[in-house]
């Protein structure tokens, strides 16, 4: 397949390295250009390039940029095919990103997403932290595989994704409609817990959602704390096992 990658950050480096290891035709973009793309990202064989250019002619575009960023990639997002699949991987972090009106008011955040670019979006891949989605992927059949919950309103959008997410390593749930994606929003049960593919369907019914925003908040605190950074991506076992605490 033809992809294309907007951010090459903690989650859009380790797409870009694992679909075009997988044999995939993978273009990337930042926002500042591709000459300021690390070779890491590279190194399985994507292109570097802009970010008009990375959705052009493509099958699928994923968009893995801080949610405060979407505005800037509405623009770009006119160049891609209007029958491309878009996987959003966003999450909201008020603590760390601007507020988002529509947002506090309890918007599902990839329908505003959705909204803003005026096309459908799946959501995937917003559940797994970064640092345990470059490492844990295992192949189909490994005991207690991390599963990624993939929320659609296209049931052959949802399943695309799906059919992608299990080639990251990862065992694939359909968490049904984008209204329902919430479930997989940070603070719930299912996020950056690495819940198993036996666990996965519990935690997304366990969701709470009057309870989820505060929790999230409570689990950034932690981390800032322990590390003395409130942008930090946590070492693997200690994110999965503070945010269990907290989310489950
Ligand atoms: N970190 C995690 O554990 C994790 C896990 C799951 C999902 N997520 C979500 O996935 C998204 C990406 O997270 P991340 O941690 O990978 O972010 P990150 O490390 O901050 O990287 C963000 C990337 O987006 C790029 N970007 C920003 N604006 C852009 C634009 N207009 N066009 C093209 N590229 C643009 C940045 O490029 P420049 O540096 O050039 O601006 C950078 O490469 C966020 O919404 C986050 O909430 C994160």
């Amino acid at each position: 397949m033809k992809i294309g990658i907007l951010g090459v950050g903690n989650i859009g480096k380790t797409l870009a390295q694992k679909f075009s290891a997988g044999g995939h035709d993978v273009k990337v973009a930042n926002s500042r250009g591709p000459e300021s793309i690390d070779a890491e990202v590279l190194k399985n064989g994507a292109a570097a390039t802009t970010a008009s250019e990375a959705v052009r002619d493509v099958d699928v575009v994923i968009i893995s940029v801080p949610l405060n960023r979407i505005p800037d990639v509405v623009p770009v997002m006119s160049e891609a095919p209007r029958d491309a699949l878009v996987i959003d991987t966003s999450n909201y972090y008020p603590m760390r990103d601007n507020k988002i009106e529509a947002l506090e008011q309890g918007q599902v955040e990839s329908v505003w997403v959705a909204e803003q670019l005026g096309r459908p979006v799946a959501k995937a891949w917003n559940s797994i932290g970064a640092k345990s989605f470059a490492i844990n992927g295992t192949p189909a059949g490994t005991p207690n595989r991390i599963a990624i919950p993939v929320a659609a309103d296209d049931p052959k959008d949802r399943q695309a994704t799906m059919a992608l997410v299990e080639e990251t390593g990862f065992t694939a749930y359909d968490a049904g409609v984008l209204a329902e994606s919430w479930r997989q929003q940070p603070g719930t049960p299912c996020y950056c817990t690495d819940v198993t593919e036996d666990e996965v369907e519990h935690a997304l019914a366990t969701a709470d959602a009057a309870r989820s925003p505060k929790r999230r908040e409570l689990s950034v605190a932690v981390f800032a704390e322990r590390y003395n950074d409130i942008m930090v991506t946590p070492e693997v076992d200690v994110a999965a096992r503070v945010n269990r605490a907290i989310f489950m």
